[in-house]
């Protein structure tokens, strides 16, 4: 029996591990620990309660909070911080919070996880703190070359992570994952943003030319290779999990409009984000000789999420209502 604390479990990649996890190991209890910001929903949790509410324990907190961390993190063995603050777009905005969650908060869970001796802890990080990529591919050990003041919180927390297994010898093992997709994704973020605009005829405001490439990996292979360097990666090691899927902004949207069955006069380009970083690009080798490999194609796995999207307005509708539309009105009125 594994007693296993994942921090910002009701937020999207959070909740889809849960319940990776919960279905995988039926020997293994799940504690969540989310502060449920705008972007936790405990709908994203709804079946977990349903059909694991005996292995599955929910508490409501801060990973900045240290009492909050202590009472949550007693008694487990392995620790997943998926918890942060996670849209670029916010963080030009509003930085100071992603300083809190991302970088202190990481720091609070790492002195409990000191404290508890736990027997991993992955922190969940992303290909965005190696910065602009203009060709090849980012290796695990390229220098961090952080940009948006996301990545710059993201690669403070990681690195934080690092320094506590070279001083402490806390076991810690770190993921820099793509841009994911899929069901429960908060509508903020292009894929989710752009299937919801348009089911509702709503343009969709794309960035300075389009032409930014990321790297798109479905959510559950983003979590089977968390899954595998949770159990089998190398204490200390940073692992890339990347779907091997480069695409334009643009090619995204003639794909979710192509889906739709929506026009092409739905596009709308609105001024660039500052500092937007124009390419990023993982090489995946490393995690591929621990035997990961992704088993969704970008064809079917955009298929199956705007199906998901479009059978599931009850989950989205809600969710872009309220702050939702203050935040929209901010951040594309005048652009
Ligand atoms: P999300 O914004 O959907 O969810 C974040 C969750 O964390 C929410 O449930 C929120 O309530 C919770 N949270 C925020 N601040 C908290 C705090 N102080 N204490 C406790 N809980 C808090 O994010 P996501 O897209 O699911 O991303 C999850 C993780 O994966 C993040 O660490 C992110 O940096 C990383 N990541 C995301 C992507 C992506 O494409 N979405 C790619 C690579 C890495
Ligand atoms: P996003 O989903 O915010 O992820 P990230 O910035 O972390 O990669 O954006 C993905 C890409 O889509 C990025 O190049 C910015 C672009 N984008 C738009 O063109 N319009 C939008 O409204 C949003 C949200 C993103």
């Amino acid at each position: 029996m594994k007693k296993v604390l994942i921090t910002g479990g009701a937020g999207f990649i959070g909740s889809n591990y849960v319940r990776y996890m919960l279905e995988k190991y039926p020997d293994y209890h799940v504690v969540v620990l989310d502060k449920l910001t705008y972007a936790g929903n405990l709908a994203n949790l709804a079946d977990i309660e349903q059909n694991y509410g005996d292995r599955y324990t929910f508490v409501k907190g801060d990973i900045a909070d240290p009492v909050a961390v202590d009472q949550a993190m007693k008694d487990c063995q392995y620790v997943l911080n998926f918890a942060a603050e996670s849209h670029v777009d916010r963080s030009i905005e509003q930085p100071g919070q992603f300083i809190m969650t991302d970088v202190y908060g990481t720091f609070v869970l790492l002195e409990a996880a000191k404290k508890y001796a736990v027997e991993r802890f992955v922190q969940i990080s992303t290909d965005e703190v190696y910065g602009h990529i203009p060709q090849g591919s980012s290796k695990e050990g390229d220098r961090l070359e952080t940009r948006s003041p996301y990545s710059a919180s993201k690669a403070g927390g990681e690195l934080m992570a690092h320094a506590y297994y070279v001083t402490y010898g806390v076991p810690v093992l770190i993921t820099r994952g793509s841009n994911n997709y899929g069901p429960y994704q908060y509508p903020e973020k292009l894929i989710p943003l752009f299937i919801t605009n348009v089911i509702d005829n709503i343009q969709v405001p794309v960035y300075g030319d389009g032409q930014q490439i990321r790297d798109w990996i479905y959510v559950l292979d983003h979590c089977s290779g968390i899954d595998l360097v949770l159990h089998k990666g190398q204490l200390g090691e940073a692992y890339n999990v990347g779907g091997g899927n480069e695409r334009t902004n643009l090619e995204i949207t003639h794909k979710i409009l192509e889906l739709t069955g929506k026009p092409l006069d739905l596009i709308k380009y609105v001024k660039d984000r500052p500092g937007h970083d124009r390419r990023y690009s993982l090489d995946t080798t490393k995690i591929r000789q621990l035997g990961w490999e992704p088993q969704f194609t970008f064809e079917t796995a955009m298929r199956q999420t705007v199906e998901w999207f479009l059978k599931n307005e009850k989950w989205w509708r809600p969710l872009k209502s309220g702050e939702f539309q203050e935040y929209y009105q901010r951040q594309y009125a005048n652009r």
